[in-house]
């Protein structure tokens, strides 16, 4: 097994490691290995849907999406497709998957089926240097606050984009509200949970206040030296840890600049404790 670092925040390739013989044995590797870099990427690996299932059910219970029907034989999969002549990306802007859940899955694994020859990468970021980096009165201000989490609905996830199918959710909204500052389960490390997408409000102060701060904090959470950038390939698989962690599908492979491709992702994700 060999590891290329990809940035000094956050991120690692892992090298000469299959993932469609994992066992209980070297999973413990590969979730030291996760827990270390937070998202773990390894290419070339031909694994069926029923080991992906498999590798899922290593993190723990795998779940099915709350708007999106998963495939045939295996609902919990969704399947991620931006046709050639859209320009909409499903999971384009920064966001941590289903914050608005009651538990926010803690892992999710992407496996890149169809891949443009250019664009589509999908970027990461470390929301434990989020928290650490943070203005000093910022943090006195949120660090025992909770914020309010809110699905955008369906249409965010189904009616935008021509191949995304609804499993019969249209027009429920999910909401929880989560402390802003979460403890890790399982390394005790303090994250920075809110995120653009699905955060709205920070509970205990006024609205004005809320909105202010939270544009300055989402601004703080985009800053580059936090992320890494990772060059899909077909048949990749990039494991990342949904509680510690932002990411944002870039679309920058439109037919706007003539650049109409297609991109197929699988998605699972697996169940999470309900911060604290
Ligand atoms: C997602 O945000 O769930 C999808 C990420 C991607 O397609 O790269």
């Amino acid at each position: 097994m060999k590891i290329n670092i990809l940035s000094g925040a956050l991120g690692a390739e892992i090298l000469n490691f299959s993932l469609n013989t994992i066992t209980n044995d070297n999973f413990k590797i590969l979730n030291d290995l996760l827990l270390e870099h937070k998202v773990v990427f390894f290419r070339d690996q031909n694994i069926t849907p029923e080991e992906l299932m498999y590798l899922g059910s290593l993190f723990g219970t795998v779940e099915e999406h709350a708007y999106v029907k998963g495939l045939e034989n295996f609902p919990q999969i969704t399947r991620i497709v931006k046709a050639a002549n859209e320009k909409n990306q499903w999971g384009e802007g920064w966001h941590s998957d289903v914050s608005y859940d009651l538990k926010p899955c803690k892992t999710i694994i992407l496996r890149s089926i169809k891949i443009p020859p250019v664009g589509g990468d999908t970027v990461f970021s470390n929301m434990e240097l989020a928290w650490e980096t943070l203005d000093k009165d910022i943090k006195n201000i949120i660090h025992d606050k909770k914020a309010l989490h809110e699905s955008n609905g369906s249409k965010f996830f189904v009616e935008n984009y021509s191949q995304m199918e609804s499993n019969g959710t249209l027009g429920e909204k999910y909401s929880n509200e989560h402390p802003i500052v979460r403890t890790h389960p399982e390394t005790g490390n303090k994250i920075l949970f809110v995120n653009p997408t699905y955060t709205k409000k920070i509970l205990g102060i006024p609205e004005n206040d809320s909105n202010k701060l939270l544009e300055k904090i989402f601004r703080h959470q985009e800053r580059l030296d936090l992320s890494c950038r990772f060059k899909w390939t077909d048949n990749a698989i990039a494991i990342l840890d949904n509680r510690c962690t932002q990411h944002y599908a870039i679309a920058d492979f439109y037919p706007g600049r003539g650049l109409g491709h297609e991109r197929i992702m699988d998605r699972i994700a697996i169940v999470g404790d309900q911060p604290f």
